[in-house]
Formats: C-alpha cells, structure tokens, sequence
C-alpha cells in the first residue's frame, strides 16, 4: 500500500494490494485522471491512456509551451469551469468583476503518512500512520489566487480512496465559491448502470437502477438534511455485475446536508462522476486568506460484485469513521417507549414498562419524545431541555435513577435543532430561527428551525443537553430532528454571506454532536430525522448508529434495510420489534418474523411487553438470549445480500463470522405459496472446503453445497396436519462449522 509520486513526469500511484489510482499532470499543467480500479503494476508511463484528437467543433487553448490542447475529451481530476471543458466542472468561483471562469494548475504535492484530520468536519481516519498514505496535492490558478488542496488518502485494508478538497484564497480580493465538489472522477466509457437509494418517509431507500446514456443522471438534496428522498450514496455498475461477480464503483459524501451526486456522459462517453455539496444551495464568500475545507467522499472499486463493494464500506465505516467506546462493543438491546406510550407518559407507567424488560433482559431504556418543557403533544415544548415537573414530579434525576437501579442503562430523546413558538427559547430569542425577513417561516410539524450556524444558538442548546446529561447520568442519546429546512437565512451574517447558510448550519450539528460526544464519550449516540432522513456516513462519525425508518413493519423494513445494507454496515441500523397491528401499515405479523428483521440491526423493542401474552413473553426472552449470544456476529460480521425483497416474494441475507466457522441466516417470503416447488435456501459467503452442520436440516454440507445447491426449505405440519406456513414467513438458518 502506498502512493508512488514520479517527480520527474508528474506520475501519481495510489495502490494497495487490490487497487490502483493514477493520476498525471497534463501538459497544460493541469491534473488529470489515468485509471481507478483493479491494481495495476506499478510503471512510470501509462501516457498512451490520455487521448488527445483534434476534432471540429470544439476549442483549444495554448498550453504555456506553444501548444494547443482541449480539455473537452480529457480525464481530469478537478476539473475547471468555463473554457474548453464544457461538461459540469469540480468547482466554480465568482470573481468581484463577475468573471466566473477558473483554471488549477499543478503547484506542488507532498505525501504524508496516516491520514490527517478534517478541521470542523466528520472524515475517515486511520489509528496508526502505516493504516494508510495520503497525498496532498496543491492546484493555483494564478489569476484568482485560489490554491485549492486535493487530499487523496490510500488505506492498506480497504478498497477505497477517501477524497477531501481544501480550498485557500491567497489571492487580492475576495471570491465567491459557487461549486466545490468533493470528489470528481472521470471514467473511459458509459457501459455503466447507475444504482441510487431513493424513497419518502417510511420507505427509505430503495434501490433503483437504469443504464447511463448521454446526458446527466443526477440525485440530490436540497432540505438541508441528506434526506429521505436521495441520499448521498451511489454505486455505477457494469451490466452484468450482480451481487456476486462483476465489476463495481460506489461514491458515498461523508455529510448530512444538502449534497449532489452525478454522472455525466459526453459525447465521446466519457463518464464523469461527480458528488459533494449541492451548488444551487451554495455560495460561500472566501475572503483574501480564508480556508475552506470541504467535506470528504469515499470512492470504493471492486470486480467482485455489489456484496463487496458494500463490504468495502461497511468495514471502513464501522471501524475507521465510527468512533469511540461503542464503535467495537455490541449495541445494548433497547426499549423505546414512543410507539409504546406517545406522549401519554408518567413515571409509574414507564418505571413499569422498563421493569417488564429487564424481566425479559433488555439492556437499556429510552425514554422518547415528551419528558420535558410544555411537551404535552408535538405543538409545543421543542427547545426546552428542562424537564418537565408535570410530567416528572419527582424530577428526572429520580427516574434515571430508578432505571439504573433496576440494572438498566438510561436513554433520552432531543431534537436539539429545532424550537416550537410555544416554549421559553422562542419567547426569549424570536430572532434565533432561520427566517427570511419580511417573509412567514413555514412550520414543519409545528416546529422552526434553529439558526444552528450561529455560535450562541448551539451553545445554549449544548449547556441545557449537557445539564441533563450530568443529572441523570445518561448513557445514550437519540438525536431527532423532525423537518426540512426552508426560508434558509440568519440574521447574524451579511447579505453577501446567506448563500454560506445550509453549510453553516451543518457545520453547527457537528460542533454540537463534537463537543457532547467529547464531553460524554462514554455516551451512545443514535441519530433519527423522522425514521432515515439522516441517515449519511456523516452523522455515522458521531452516532455509531441511526433509526433506520419511522416504518417498523417487519416485511417493510425487508426492502428498508437491503437498501440501506448497500452502503452502510447493519451495526449501524436501528432495527426494532414493534407492536401488531403496526402502527404504520395495520399488519400482523409474527413475533418471531418482526425480530428476525430486527436482529440485523442494532436490535430493540418498541411496545409495552406488559401488553404480552405468556407465550409472547417466552419468545422475547428466547430473541434477547439469542441475540445476546451471537451480537458479535451478526453486527461485527461479514454482511451479504442473497435474495432481493426488490425482485420477489422472498429475501434472503447472511452474516458470516471473519473466520468463516459460524454464520446465521435469515430468509423471508411475503405471501405464501400453495403448492409451490421446494425451494432450495441458497447461501453465500461461507468457506468452500468447510463441512458445516445447518440448524433444522439433519446431516453435514460442505460450504460448496450449500453456496451451490443450498438446503430444502423446511416445511412442517401443523397439529391439523396442514402444512405450518403462512404469508409473512421467516426463519433464520445457523450454520456451525464441523469441528473435527
Ligand atoms: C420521529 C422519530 O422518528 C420517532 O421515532 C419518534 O422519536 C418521534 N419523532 C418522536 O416525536
């Protein structure tokens, strides 16, 4: 692993065992892209790569050697707006006359080893400076002054480049940066299908696919938060690349705000695939000595197909963005008590519900939405931290210890970024909302929004958290936040500023999220906007885990959490048993089935287990224990996709320990079959040559059998000698290896 930099013929070689990066800088100064994918030999020219054709129709320009060159048929790696490259560029800066075209040539470039840290922003990292290399590469167009800082950081484990930007104006006068994307990576052709992870509240993320033609395919946000719509993660794949074989390339914005993520094919099907901020949301205003760091995006390449790309990413994001003491340990199990109570809550009944889970070896309590300010129902309350005595008589210092006492861990819920008109915040400081003057601020479920890019704001909102947090000596957090953002503006900044807001006010979500989880880091942060809205690799830096949707359907979250699996490791979804009739869709389905979706994800109950029968009661029991025994494997292992709930009636999926010698797997079919064939439950990811037993099916496989032929499905007869199964179905497969 390492980076290979060639002085004397401007050569760049990111590489380790399984991947290769080049770049070159061109003839006309300019830094282009050679080839990302599998790993090449290290070779001081690939030159025959850049194609250079005169051809009518475009324009050229003089290189500085008397030569004439076209960018519009060029691999570049950040490339410039407004001469010959008239696809959409990397970056755009307005100049005081109102010039807008940029140039970057090559100044200078340096490799470090490790992986620095991103000022104010979430990114990747390493523990020890031989994990990884980063190569720092410095552009200047000479006319602006703008040095723009290209960090590329090659990792020894994973098949992945993280890439941040930096930009510094060490020019005269100030500029306006209108786009600045994270990462921009131009490819040879078009033969390429884009994956996108697309949905609306309580659907979140399904995957769509269609083939690239020439034109812009694009996704995005602009509601300030990375939204349940889009989200900040796509994949191009070759045709026939499935889940097992083929070739791949992921791109996923380590942010939680307003994002854009491309590809553009031109006409001779170059395809230049582009992610970072949103640029109709963006101006930031960089004045003479002024920085700007901009956030980091993971590219990740396999030719193994689309499980281990995911799996690129799912073991860089559990252990080199996640941080903190929870990052490697098992997620306590938890009980919410939102969909158990809502608002209808007192100390006696959550004091009853919390000792009904410890009976059934619940590891943490979370209490919801309601316990503080005038929180009676969603109209009032948000932005008061102050518990309330209505609700808590005895205060909340005597609940927390209460919970504590019965063995448990202790959680609440804030939704620190926001603010109702009824509460004591909003009375006391009416001008800390974002609100464009002379204009109404739209309500988002009777809520606006907090001008988190204003310093004061956050700092109030941090000592209320932090006084709470002392009190009851908390041990977890879940971090809501309950609509978009609109009338974006703040009265604290210029007229030549406002275009600075969006990113502000992320920035203000990390400083709070930096200083609570530096204050607290014992502390377990989930966060949650309405189920996934925020679901990003962004807020994964701070809450090792998120609320994967408000949709707790157990076959609804089938097609939830496949989705989300493609970019993100299951330790971090929020996954829970809620009650039946479900809340969001009026379906029943079993116990067994609604935790055997939930027990790939950070697992937990959210019910009333008083409410239970006996025999429900057992269940539950039997569920905890079993999912205390194998947490390590089912949240620290191998994730694979087997069978799409996006194709078909049935789904199927699988972790497998690193070693190979134990595996659960689970498999769903939404409505019955009558009469059907017998199914064989095929599985992946096991070790070809290893005898394995499988529970339920009598005798020994070796894993090729069981990745080739798989297992009979079980059916068995019920006391009326009818066949036992029924729609909703679910069963979960241990495989052991045969110890000899
Ligand atoms: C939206 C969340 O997604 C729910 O889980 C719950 O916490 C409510 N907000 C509370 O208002």
């Amino acid at each position: 692993m390492g980076v290979m930099y060639q002085q004397e013929n401007g050569l760049f070689h990111l590489y380790n065992d399984n991947i290769s990066y080049i770049m070159k800088i061109l003839k006309n100064g300019h830094l282009g892209h050679l080839y990302f994918g599998k790993r090449l030999h290290l070779r001081d020219d690939y030159d025959y790569i850049i194609e250079e054709k005169w051809r009518s129709q475009t324009a050229y320009i003089e290189n500085g050697n008397g030569e004439m060159i076209s960018l519009a048929g060029m691999m570049q790696e950040f490339p410039v707006h407004g001469n010959t490259d008239f696809r959409q560029p990397a970056f755009a800066v307005r100049m005081e006359n109102g010039s807008a075209i940029t140039d970057a040539k090559f100044a200078g470039a340096r490799i470090v080893d490790g992986k620095p840290e991103l000022s104010g922003l979430p990114a990747t990292y390493t523990e020890d400076p031989g994990e990884a290399q980063t190569l720092q590469i410095d552009l200047i167009d000479a006319l602006t002054g703008l040095k723009v800082t290209l960090n590329y950081t090659v990792f020894e484990k994973y098949n992945a480049i993280a890439r941040s930007v930096c930009l510094a104006n060490e020019g005269k006068e100030a500029l306006h940066i209108t786009t600045a994307m994270s990462f921009s990576l131009d490819l040879p052709d078009s033969d390429y299908e884009w994956m996108q992870f697309s949905g609306a509240w309580a659907r979140e993320r399904y995957q769509y696919v269609r083939p690239l033609t020439p034109g812009i395919v694009s996704v995005g946000s602009r509601a300030g938060i990375s939204s349940q719509e889009q989200n900040p993660f796509v994949i191009l794949k070759r045709k026939d690349t499935n889940e097992e074989q083929g070739e791949a390339i992921g791109l996923s914005l380590i942010y939680s705000g307003n994002f854009l993520a491309q590809a553009e094919v031109d006409a001779q099907d170059v395809t230049r695939l582009m992610i970072g901020l949103h640029p109709d949301s963006f101006d930031w205003k960089l004045d003479c000595g002024e920085t700007l760091q901009l956030p980091e995006a993971v590219a990740a390449y396999t030719k193994k197909g689309l499980n281990d790309l995911s799996s690129q990413y799912h073991h860089l994001y559990r252990q080199r963005l996640c941080r903190g003491p929870w990052r490697d340990k098992g997620r306590p199990i938890l009980l919410n008590n939102w969909e158990a109570t809502y608002f209808d809550i007192t100390e006696e009944k959550l004091v009853k519900i919390a000792s009904k889970a410890k009976e059934c070896g619940v590891e943490l309590f979370v209490l919801d939405d309601g316990w503080f300010g005038d929180r009676r129902d969603d109209h009032a309350g948000l932005g008061d931290w102050v518990p309330s005595p209505d609700v808590l008589p005895n205060g909340i210092g005597v609940l927390a210890d209460k919970i504590h006492a019965l063995g448990l861990m202790f959680g609440l819920w804030f939704e620190p970024e926001m603010v109702n008109a009824d509460s004591d915040l909003f009375r006391a400081h009416p001008d800390w909302i974002l609100q464009t003057p002379g204009r109404e601020p739209s309500l988002g479920r009777h809520q606006l929004v907090l001008d988190f890019s204003r310093k004061e704001v956050v700092d109030c909102i941090y000592d209320m958290m932090a006084k709470v947090m002392e009190e009851t000596k908390l041990d977890y957090i879940k971090w809501d936040m309950n609509r978009p953002l609109t009338e974006v503006y703040s009265a604290a900044l210029p007229y030549d500023r406002q275009g600075e807001v969006f990113h502000r006010y992320v920035l203000g979500v990390y400083d709070l999220y930096d200083r609570l989880t530096k204050r607290f880091p014992d502390v377990l942060f989930e966060s949650c906007a309405s189920g996934g809205a925020r679901f990003d690799a962004g807020l994964l830096y701070y809450a090792p885990q998120a609320w994967t949707s408000d949709d707790t359907d157990a076959m609804e979250r089938l097609k939830i959490q496949y989705g989300t699996s493609y970019g993100y490791p299951v330790a971090s979804m929020g996954a829970h048993v809620s009650a039946v009739p479900n809340h969001q869709l009026n379906r029943i389905t079993s116990i067994d089935t609604r935790a055997n979706v939930a027990m790939f994800g950070t697992f937990g109950y959210e019910l009333d287990l008083n409410l239970l029968s006996d025999e429900e009661i057992e269940r539950v029991k039997a569920q905890i224990e079993f999912m205390k025994a194998n947490r390590e494997l089912l949240q620290q292992g191998d994730f694979y996709r087997i069978l799409s709930p996006f194709k078909g009636n049935e789904t199927e999926w699988i972790c497998v320990s690193a070693d190979k010698k134990h595996a659960i797997a689970a498999w769903f079919r939404v409505l019955n079959v009558v009469n059907g064939p017998v199914k064989k439950i095929r599985f992946t990811g096991l070790d070809e040559d290893t005898l394995y037993t499988v529970s339920g099916i009598e005798g020994t496989f070796y894993g090729d059998e069981l990745m080739e032929i798989g297992v009979p499905e079980i059916e068995n007869m019920n006391a009326h000698g009818r066949i036992n199964t029924c729609d909703y179905m679910s069963r979960l497969y241990e495989i052991h290896a045969v110890t000899m």
